[in-house]
């Protein structure tokens, strides 16, 4: 029992920070940095389906209740992130609070928001690269360019059963190819896509404003159609847990406190800083999507591009599909990052097998995990439907947050008198509302959902019971 509960003494985490790396980074650019991690496929992808299908205009809403709950968890992600200013977010925060066993389900936990997160992104790039295809007159067999199983339209007008979504198996062998080629080539690169996935979004806004029918935006909360879910408030609620996904990101900024100048002022301002610019390109976005065209003929694997072809902005429309598709790359890329290097530090710990943080001699990227991660995200890419993977993704992070949340009240406890360059206000009140709303998003979901991520952590269970626990360094006192 006591293993299970053994932490990783505050003080070591800290003195294995590397201290040479330089405190360069200040308020602008870490918000910049979590503006770039946070917007990409949600926004281009889940609008559409969830104004559809689930929220009507009040998918606008949806995107507030989803923002409030990051918010709370977001300041609890900045008092971690300043009294533990290391790499490996969530993960190293447990083992130092809550203990081994925690520290491992959170890091298995974490494969559902990074490496199923790049699985379900992937989905949402194939039905741009589909939709740009078909503008400029080429097509691809429908029979391989969905989920395994779904069925779809043929040229003729007959249906059939898809065989595999290729596209999206193809950009994530593209992208692991390239992280291993090297992570400073692959950061540059990245850059240059977040500054041409906002001028995408704003340029959406911008144009679409002009053609926005209000007489779309009424009703605003369409009625409950009698199923859970289905409009109405909890339309509004379940809508909020699928597009969460689109926030998913402005945790990988605690990743960066070690670089900031002034982490007690840098690191909220970054993370808050971000999530709210984020929010209001959200829901603007949302707000022309549905002003364009009646809600309920979105539900399409491209809406943003369909919604301008609705207007009449067939041309712009080229532009956004070829933006969404670049922008959207950039969150694969950074989720397949993640993941290896998520990996890594439980390999250090000896909680996975030492292959998994094998860096490559001459290429310096951790190669053979790279590429595990590679082909196993290309193939759920290629056989899940996208809201099934977007749930998921959700409920993985969400139970995550929730681990967080309780951290800061718990190491407040445990360590009353260790300095905290930044504290959480009106703790145990903050985290708790944080906590509270996680669980109003996971209550939202599909029980599906819930059914899913029992089951993966159950998988965990076994793998630590009969793995990790028995390679730990910490109970080898290594
Ligand atoms: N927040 C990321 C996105 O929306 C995962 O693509």
């Amino acid at each position: 029992m006591n293993s299970l509960l053994a932490r990783k003494p505050v003080a070591d985490i800290v003195a294995t920070a590397d201290r040479r790396i330089p405190k360069v980074l200040g308020p602008v650019s870490i918000t910049a940095m979590g503006i770039g991690a946070i917007i990409g496929g949600g926004i281009f992808i889940f609008t559409g389906t969830v104004a559809a299908l689930n929220a009507g205009p009040a998918i606008v809403l949806s995107f507030v209740l989803a923002a409030i709950a990051c918010a709370f968890v977001g300041l609890c992600y900045a008092e971690l992130s300043t009294f533990l200013p290391v790499a490996g977010s969530t993960y190293t925060y447990t083992y130092a609070t809550l203990g081994e066993f925690a520290a491992w389900i959170i890091g298995w936990d974490l494969i559902l928001e990074y490496a199923i997160g790049g699985a379900a992104v992937a989905v949402g790039w194939s039905g741009y690269f589909v939709s740009l295809l078909q503008a400029m007159g080429l097509g691809l067999p429908p029979r391989l360019t969905a989920a395994t199983g779904q069925a779809v339209t043929l040229a003729d007008g007959t249906t059939a059963t898809a065989i595999a979504n290729l596209p999206a198996a193809a950009i994530v062998v593209l992208i692991t190819a390239l992280l291993v080629g090297g992570t400073r080539e692959s950061a540059r690169l990245n850059n240059i896509m977040v500054a041409v996935k906002l001028t995408v979004v704003l340029a959406f806004i911008g144009l679409g404003a002009f053609y926005v029918n209000t007489a779309n935006w009424h009703p605003f909360i369409p009625p409950n159609s009698g199923t859970f879910g289905a409009f109405g408030v909890s339309g509004i609620v379940r809508g909020a847990a699928v597009v969460f996904i689109a926030y998913v990101g402005f945790d990988a900024v605690s990743n960066c406190a070690q670089e900031a100048r002034r982490p007690q002022r840098d690191m909220p301002i970054g993370i808050l800083g971000s999530l709210a610019i984020s929010t209001v390109l959200y829901i603007a976005v949302a707000a022309v999507l549905t002003g364009l065209v009646p809600y309920r003929e979105l539900n399409v694997p491209d809406p943003v591009v369909m919604g301008l072809r609705a207007v009449g902005q067939a041309w712009f429309s080229l532009f956004i599909d070829l933006g969404a598709l670049i922008g959207i790359t950039t969150v694969i890329l950074v989720l397949l990052y993640g993941q290896s290097r998520i990996f890594a530090t439980m390999a250090a710990d000896g909680l996975l097998p030492p292959v998994v943080a094998r860096i490559h001699p001459k290429l310096g990227t951790p190669w053979i995990s790279q590429i595990t991660i590679g082909a196993v995200v290309a193939a759920v890419a290629a056989v899940s439907p996208i809201d099934v993977l977007a749930e998921l993704v959700g409920v993985g992070t969400l139970f995550a947050f929730v681990l967080v949340c309780a951290a800061v009240i718990y190491l407040r406890h445990l360590e009353p008198l260790a300095p905290r360059p930044f504290r959480v206000p009106h703790v145990p009140w903050v985290p708790l509302l944080g906590i509270l709303f996680c669980l109003v998003l996971i209550g939202g979901m599909t029980p599906a959902t819930w059914v899913r991520l029992v089951v993966w952590l159950a998988i965990g269970l076994v793998i630590y019971f009969g793995y990790s626990r028995h390679h730990s360094r910490l109970n080898a006192g290594k």
